[in-house]
């Protein structure tokens, strides 16, 4: 056959065409050239196909449509090529938004719940379920269930805050402490348990290392053979992964009506300013083995049961952390000491 319209060489050269187009407006023509509607190159191609004998014409029509698809091709492409911006006005025309704005600002959760989510976390790997226990407690909770005398000194209106309007055996108060929790927790759970109470807690009390409100987290493990040495690991362990693998402490006896025997433990604290190698003695946990008499007004069985109780001051401990000389920086929410952290 002679030199037909569809030779490789013809196709090849095609292609070279639409790529020597050098803008998208020639390539327009171009496109225009082969498949204009009236007088188009392929156009007219395609339109002689009928007058050709039979057999020609499956042939031809196939090699035409492979043609076709391939210069289509080939014009899409150049067309994207030409449209895309090139590297040097890419960087000529890019924008800088940032430019003298303000850095970004970024919150983050405050200390205290940042610290609350470690102890679910830390005694989490020990086991220990989580209840968050009410706020406002009865009288009967905070104080009578968990052995407190019936004129304890700590039921006084000078250090308690009684909600008006309750008396007698509905007689309120903001709790004095996390420890109501264990009531609430051991008359709803069959023992062997352990579980941590995070909340807040109310005091009439304010200088550097108290505030009328702060934090506290309780704990409570008991079971058949829990021992004091059990209850000092679990401290030891507390107090190494929520303040620090080196924190110095010490274990005093202390007491509190719902344990006994009963104990504190104190950790040293070196300010920035005072490096003084003494530093000062910072009481963070009271605790001990659960009183019987607390264990019976939950109707555990003190011959089977036993265990141990703490409570954990959160503030102080967030002090001691992050170097924090007054408890009272902690609360007004003043963004200019929650930024520092
Ligand atoms: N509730 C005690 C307090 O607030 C701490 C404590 C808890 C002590 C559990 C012993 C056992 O000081």
């Amino acid at each position: 056959m002679a030199d037909t319209p569809l030779s490789p060489k013809l196709i090849e050269e095609t292609l070279q065409e639409i790529l020597d187009m050098k803008d998208e407006e020639q390539l327009a023509l171009c496109e225009h050239k082969y498949f204009g509607r009236k007088d188009g190159w392929m156009t007219v191609e395609m339109k002689k196909i009928k007058d050709l004998p039979a057999e020609e014409r499956k042939e031809k029509a196939k090699g035409l449509n492979t043609f076709k698809s391939k210069i289509l091709e080939a014009i899409a492409a150049r067309r994207e090529q030409l449209s895309a911006p090139d590297a040097d006005v890419l960087q000529k025309e890019t924008v800088d938004f940032s430019l003298n704005l303000p850095k970004r600002e970024q919150g983050h959760l405050h200390l205290v719940h940042e610290f609350i989510a470690q102890v679910e976390e830390v005694f989490g790997r020990m086991g220990f379920d989580v209840m968050y226990s009410t706020e406002v407690e009865s009288e009967d909770l905070n104080f009578t269930q968990l052995n407190f005398p019936v004129n304890h000194p700590s039921r006084d209106a000078q250090d308690t805050f009684w909600i008006k309007g309750t008396t007698g055996k509905e007689r309120k108060l903001l709790r004095t402490h996390t420890s109501p929790g264990q009531i609430r927790y051991m008359r709803s759970h069959k023992p062997p348990f352990r579980a941590v109470f995070p909340g807040k807690v109310y005091r009439k009390d304010a200088d550097a290392t108290h505030s009328p409100m702060f934090h506290q987290f309780e704990g409570l493990m008991i079971g058949e053979h829990i021992t004091l040495a059990n209850m000092k690991a679990i401290m030891v362990t507390a107090i190494r992964e929520l303040i620090s693998k080196d924190a110095e402490f010490r274990f005093r006896t202390g007491f509190f009506p719902f344990v006994e025997p009963g104990l504190e433990v104190d950790v040293r604290w070196r300010s920035e300013e005072q490096q003084t190698k003494e530093g000062t003695w910072l009481e963070i946990v009271g605790c001990g083995m659960v009183h019987p008499n607390v264990l019976k007004n939950c109707n555990i069985d003190p011959e089977k049961w036993q265990g141990f109780a703490f409570g954990f001051g959160i503030d102080r401990m967030v002090m001691i952390r992050h170097q924090i000389p007054s408890i009272r920086s902690l609360f007004p929410g003043d963004l200019r000491f929650l930024k520092q952290f």
